[in-house]
């Protein structure tokens, strides 16, 4: 975990150990279960950049939801394109349902807008957003996350999951661009 790693033509310092991504992890499940218990929540999960962290998290939710996977597209590189295409992959009926969206960073928030306004189409009783990490100071998303995992500065990060040109994302932990 002290080691810098290099992914194509960068190097990535240690940011978040894994032991302090799971400590985090288990408070926010216990914010999730307190939340949603008897509520049968539907806990959709962003790939590709979340299926780490949504596979921790589920391990420790009480709170018995629904899970599912959708992807989008939306990110190139290290800068957001802010281009997001569409919803991939729901299979589930949303309406009247308590719905928790699951994903790695809220960056600009463009990802997060477009993905709220498409299930917001399907008239769910309620839409949370939880997120790993969070760029406040970037952020201009219309809806706030309720659940965040870690408040990092505007730095590029790979690891648990985030990817730097698909490459890093089976990285236990998460790394920070050295710059
Ligand atoms: P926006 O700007 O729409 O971006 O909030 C959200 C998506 O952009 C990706 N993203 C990152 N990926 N390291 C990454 O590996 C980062 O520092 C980073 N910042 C944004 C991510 O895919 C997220 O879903
Ligand atoms: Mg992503």
């Amino acid at each position: 975990m002290n080691a810098v790693v290099h992914i194509h033509d960068l190097s990535f310092a240690p940011f978040l150990s894994q032991s302090t991504i799971q400590t985090r992890i288990k408070e926010i499940a216990l914010q999730l279960d307190a939340q949603y218990a008897g509520k049968d929540p539907v806990f959709l999960a962003v790939l590709n950049g979340a299926f780490m962290f949504a596979s921790d998290l589920f391990k420790c939710l009480q709170c018995q939801p629904e899970l599912s996977f959708v992807k989008v597209s939306s990110y190139m590189g290290t800068q957001s394109t802010g281009r997001v295409d569409e919803l991939i992959g729901l299979q589930t009926r949303l309406q009247n349902r308590h719905v928790v969206v699951i994903e790695d960073i809220l960056d600009t928030g463009v990802t997060m807008d477009k993905i709220f306004t498409l299930l917001q189409s399907e008239q769910p009783a309620s839409i949370a957003i939880c997120t790993l990490l969070m760029k406040p100071s970037s952020y201009k998303g219309k809806h706030q996350p309720q659940f965040v995992g870690f408040e990092i500065e505007d730095r590029f990060v790979v690891g648990y999951g985030l990817d730097y040109k698909e490459r890093g994302r089976e990285l236990p932990a998460v790394y920070q661009l050295i710059q």
